[in-house]
């Protein structure tokens, strides 16, 4: 896979999803490092969507205990490790739920790894029914996601839990 990727010439994110999505798998296929294959991931979200910051958190055993540890991502720095239950990340984690965030200012404990962040949406990966990781995609304008993110985004979960 060395071809580039396409991107909708259509501004609206329907157009730029459905056009997206089919090359996702052939980005994917060939390759078997998970770490590559979400790296590359990020990159499409971000070239085709434009969004402040998208990128997955994994998690890992730290001296006993599990943690979400910053993996590939697209964007600005972020933070490094989340606990279970903490933040929208976090959150996600433990109730085992997509999370849509309007207005990250209004989310109770909400980790604010750049002012900039305005709305969010994450979505948890599944293995074996437990997460193994997060998706994380944040805008810099509020109230930017909805249900056609959750149900696209959904798609490229279970493109990764295949690999899983
Ligand atoms: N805002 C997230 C933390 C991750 S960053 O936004 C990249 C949270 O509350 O879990």
């Amino acid at each position: 896979m060395a071809e580039n990727l396409i991107i909708a010439t259509e501004s609206d994110k329907i157009s730029r999803y459905s056009t997206l999505l089919p090359q996702l798998e052939s980005l994917t296929s060939g390759e078997s490092d998970l770490i590559a294959n979400l790296a590359n991931l990020a990159a499409a979200l971000k070239q085709t969507l434009d969004i402040f910051w998208v990128g997955f958190y994994l998690v890992k055993n730290n001296a006993g205990k599990q943690e979400l540890v910053l993996g590939p991502f697209q964007g600005p720095i972020a933070c490094t490790r989340i606990r279970f239950g903490n933040g929208v990340c976090g959150t996600s984690w433990k109730e085992k739920r997509v999370i849509l965030v309007p207005d990250v200012d209004a989310f109770p404990g909400h980790i604010a790894c750049s002012s900039a962040s305005k709305s969010e949406i994450v979505l948890p990966i599944l293995k074996n029914n437990e997460v193994a990781l997060v998706l994380d995609v944040d805008s810099d304008k509020l109230n930017d996601f909805d249900s056609t993110d959750e149900k696209y985004l959904s798609q490229v979960v279970q493109l990764i839990e295949k690999m899983l």
